[in-house]
């Protein structure tokens, strides 16, 4: 029996992020296309002698309280599924930032959820895995699915996996304070009427097969909301397209702005802009594969 699973939990960014009609249960449904990036967590799951969940935290990351991490939740809810008690120690070494849009604490509970399913020998099937992780965040489902780049809707959950692009260079820049979802959320119901529509729209096939195509869908509804509660977003946004970003928007429903550059040196120019003006930024790639768990 293997003792131990590492894996890696990639940070997402999203290419196209449209909030349509808010649900009866109050969550509103997306249309959004996730990408996959390689600013990643680790995690390392071992078997232990002491019952329970144990969770050591590497990192000068801020954090919410140890029980609320998505982790945590995900092993209790793989153990409660399986009709076991849990023994297990988990390490997380954090590099993604909180309440960024960069969808985090998601990847690391759709990463708990693969590795511990693999390290049990794979009892649940991928369906039963989903409907685990879905109940779990909204970004979940995407970081299960396989594929570093899908177009989804429904809350998220609802995927088609796309064939991934080749690499591009990506510099994430956090704006100094974050942003909740359920924030971002509250402001946009607080700006619509209850009826509100969203228009039709048609999405043809090809558009999502090349970077350049992609880049005419890009657009995220939360960027009204960005430039109101976080005062350095549009500074940050035009400082990434005057330095030749092909994509400069808004992670998910904030509070990081990212670009997607056609060629690395121009992101190193624009993480030496950022970098020189005080900016925390990361540099990544989009990724063309899911990083898969690998066991000890
Ligand atoms: O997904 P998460 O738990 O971060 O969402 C926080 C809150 O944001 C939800 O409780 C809900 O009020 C709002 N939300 C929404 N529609 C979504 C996702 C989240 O209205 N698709």
């Amino acid at each position: 029996m293997p003792e131990a699973a590492r894996v890696v939990a990639p940070a997402k960014v999203n290419l196209r992020l449209r909030i349509l009609a808010r649900q009866a249960s109050g969550f509103h449904s997306l249309e959004t296309i996730f990408c996959a990036v390689s600013l990643a967590d680790t995690l390392r799951i071992r078997r232990s002698s002491q019952p329970g969940i144990r969770l050591v935290v590497e990192g000068d990351i801020e954090m919410g309280p140890l029980e609320r991490n998505l982790a945590v939740r995900a092993a209790e809810r793989f153990y409660r599924e399986m009709g076991r008690s849990p023994a297990i120690r988990i390490e997380l070494a954090k590099r993604i930032p909180a309440a960024a849009g960069l969808g985090g604490g998601s990847s690391d509970a759709a990463a708990t959820l693969r590795a511990l399913n693999m390290l049990h020998d794979n009892p649940f099937s991928p369906p039963a895995l989903l409907e685990m992780g879905s109940e779990l965040g909204s970004d979940v489902p995407f970081f299960l699915c396989g594929s570093p780049l899908a177009l989804a809707w429904g809350r998220g959950e609802r995927l088609l996996a796309l064939a991934p692009l080749p690499a591009r260079s990506v510099l994430i820049v956090h704006p100094g304070l974050g942003m909740r979802t359920a924030d971002a959320f509250r402001r946009i119901a607080e700006g619509r009427t209850e009826d509100h529509r969203s228009p039709a729209f048609v999405m043809d096939r090809e558009s999502l097969a090349e970077w350049d195509s992609i880049a005419h869908l890009a657009e995220n509804n939360f960027e009204p909301v960005a430039r109101e509660l976080v005062p350095r977003f549009s500074e940050i946004r035009r400082g990434l397209i005057e330095r030749g970003a092909e994509i400069a928007m808004l992670a998910g429903s904030g509070s990081c702005a990212f670009g997607v550059f056609a060629s690395r040196e121009r992101r190193d120019a624009a993480s030496a802009h950022f970098a020189d003006r005080g900016f925390p930024i990361w540099e990544a790639e989009t990724l063309d594969s899911s990083p898969e768990p690998v066991l000890r």
